[in-house]
């Protein structure tokens, strides 16, 4: 059985039917079709399906699509577009803290949300605030001091 959903993704309104079991991140990625959330362990561990509900950080794939109902979502297609891409990840670019990408969106997302609350952060702060966005490839010295450097020209 399919239940209605409505919601706001990057400040666009989405009518849609999902199953009750489908997960936000099911809902973003095969539902409406946006692939820059990624979907790694599924299970809350890797944080790599991060996105803003409702301006919260939130694993998309801990939640379920209709607990997002009437809710606005910010994706990393979101953030920034090729033409027009946000300082971090500009920076993050700058600074190469991108390798394969696949945490990239997620990463983004949360160090969007830490400097709306904090923008002078300590490297701590920023090494802290990480620490549920797994990344294999080992970037987090060079996406640390890309926050840094965002948040020292803001
Ligand atoms: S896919 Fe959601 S935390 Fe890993
Ligand atoms: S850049 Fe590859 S997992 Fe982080």
């Amino acid at each position: 059985m399919k239940y209605s959903l409505s919601l706001t993704v990057n400040d666009e309104q989405y009518n849609l039917l999902v199953e009750a079991s489908h997960t936000l991140m099911e809902v973003i990625r095969d539902g409406i079709g946006l692939t820059g959330t990624k979907c790694g362990c599924e299970d809350g561990r890797c944080g790599t399906c991060t996105v803003l509900l409702d301006g919260e950080l939130v694993k998309s794939c801990l939640v379920l699509g209709l607990q997002a109902q009437g809710k606005s979502v910010l994706t990393i297609e979101g953030l920034g577009t090729p033409d027009h891409l946000h300082p971090l990840q500009i920076a993050f670019l700058e600074h190469g803290a991108v390798q394969c990408g696949f945490c990239t969106p997620g990463m983004l997302l949360t160090a969007k949300k830490l400097l709306d609350e904090n923008p002078n952060p300590t490297e701590e702060d920023i090494r802290h605030t990480l620490v549920g966005n797994l990344c294999r490839c080992g970037v987090y010295t060079h996406a640390t001091r890309a926050i840094l450097s965002v948040a020292r020209k803001s």
